[in-house]
């Protein structure tokens, strides 16, 4: 990784699919919450993205955004740990991906794999549109127009990252290089002291002669510990070092979320599409409702039949939610067949409330008070902006754009 200043910034995004459940609670949101305390996170509605798919049904996106925000909230995703925005309130974003369109070659992203795969899944929609060819390439932007350094995301998004990092190299090549980039080089060296720069010379030649990766990462270390040199020099350093120009958009890693196969209640993975799913504001009697309704090993017809708790999707539930002693317990019972699968399923429907009922509160403050809601996404809109608005300054002058 090209190591930068930003490199702990943390920039996430979803798009607006409107109420969340108990697979985006587990899979992604509490990764978020947890995230939020570690780093300097963003979290952002990609409501542009979700137009490239739903252009014929634009109205249902912005009641899609405030439920999606108001369970971000309701799980503990916090504005004073988090820049909490929405992309199409920040038009940098758009801004960065025409800029970056002019460098990108189409056969980037007629490669990227989810472009041919979502065409053929969503066979009902005509996705040959300029605006989905494009959806990684948004999505890059998204992320390099604050210079983020980590990308939480699942594996299927993995390749979008990948193609960013590419575009990220291909930019600071092009346009990296600053007119008397040279000689800013050789001032910033000069700034390291006698020691440092003899250092940092045989470090780089032993890189760009040898391929040294060792003595990259070493030298790297080194500029990053320099006390009397300017930020812009460090970049320029971290530049020369590799190179090629000064790093003007850094190049992001992907964070892989915890590979979280939240079942759902027929031992699918838990999906809206499938109508498995609790969502994360269901009323208590629909939680023990959904539940108790579950499907079962079909061996156990009588009570006392004996049971496989592995062809069980209550089993499945078990794994996410209880103890080693309450799998004991549901293990020896069903293949025993000692306990009923109403009994079995008890530990869940408690587990389940326990854990929504503070969620559901949460939600409901914010249910009652849109106006806060709408606060805190204008809040971190302007955050948001100021950051994005910095990256585009120098992104356009690199590009001859500044006319001033
Ligand atoms: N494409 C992502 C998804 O469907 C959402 C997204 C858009 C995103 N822009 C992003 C995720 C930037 C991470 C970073 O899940
Ligand atoms: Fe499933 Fe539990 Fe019934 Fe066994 S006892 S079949 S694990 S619900």
């Amino acid at each position: 990784m090209s190591a930068t200043v930003s490199s702990q910034r943390v920039l996430s995004g979803m798009r607006p699919t409107g109420h969340l459940h108990l697979g985006h609670y587990h899979g992604v949101l509490k990764n978020w919450v947890k995230l939020q305390h570690e780093y300097e996170c963003q979290f952002f509605v990609a409501d542009w993205h979700a137009l490239t798919t739903e252009y014929e049904n634009p109205q249902t996106i912005e009641n899609n955004v405030w439920d999606m925000v108001i369970d971000w909230l309701a799980a503990g995703v916090s504005p004073s740990a988090a820049t909490i925005f929405v992309q199409s309130q920040v038009p940098e974003h758009a801004e960065l991906h025409l800029l970056l369109s002019m460098i990108t070659p189409l056969g980037w992203l007629e490669r990227v794999p989810t472009y041919k795969d979502q065409q053929d899944k969503l066979k009902e929609k005509d996705l040959a549109t300029y605006g989905f060819l494009g959806y990684p390439l948004l999505q890059a932007a998204d992320i390099l127009v604050y210079r983020a350094g980590l990308v939480p995301v699942g594996a299927d998004q993995v390749a979008h990252v990948e193609i960013t990092r590419e575009v990220a190299r291909r930019f600071n090549h092009l346009y990296g290089r600053e007119p008397g980039f040279e000689e800013a080089v050789a001032v910033a060296v000069r700034k390291m002291g006698k020691k440092a720069s003899r250092i940092y010379q045989d470090l780089r030649r032993k890189y760009q002669e040898q391929g040294d990766h060792t003595a990259l990462e070493t030298a790297k270390a080194l500029v990053m510990d320099q006390q009397n040199i300017t930020l812009g020099d460090r970049e320029r350093l971290l530049g020369d070092l590799e190179g090629g120009g000064k790093v003007i958009l850094p190049e992001p890693q992907s964070l892989l979320t915890p590979a979280s196969r939240m079942p759902g209640l027929d031992g699918q993975k838990m999906s809206k599409s499938y109508g498995n799913y609790i969502s994360m504001r269901e009323e208590p009697a629909e939680v023990e409702r959904k539940i108790r309704s579950m499907p079962t090993d079909p061996a156990r017809v009588r009570r006392n039949d004996p049971g496989t708790p592995e062809k069980c999707p209550v089993w499945e539930l078990h794994k996410v939610y209880s103890e080693e002693e309450t799998k004991a317990w549901v293990y020896e019972g069903c293949t025993s067949g000692g306990i009923g699968c109403l009994d079995c399923k008890k530990p869940i429907v408690e587990a389940v409330q326990e854990e929504l009922e503070p969620i559901r509160k949460r939600a409901e403050e914010h249910e009652r008070n849109p106006d806060l809601v709408r606060s805190i996404i204008a809040e971190g809109n302007d955050t948001a902006r100021e950051r994005a608005r910095a990256t585009l300054k120098e992104v356009r002058s690199a590009m001859g754009l500044s006319y001033r």
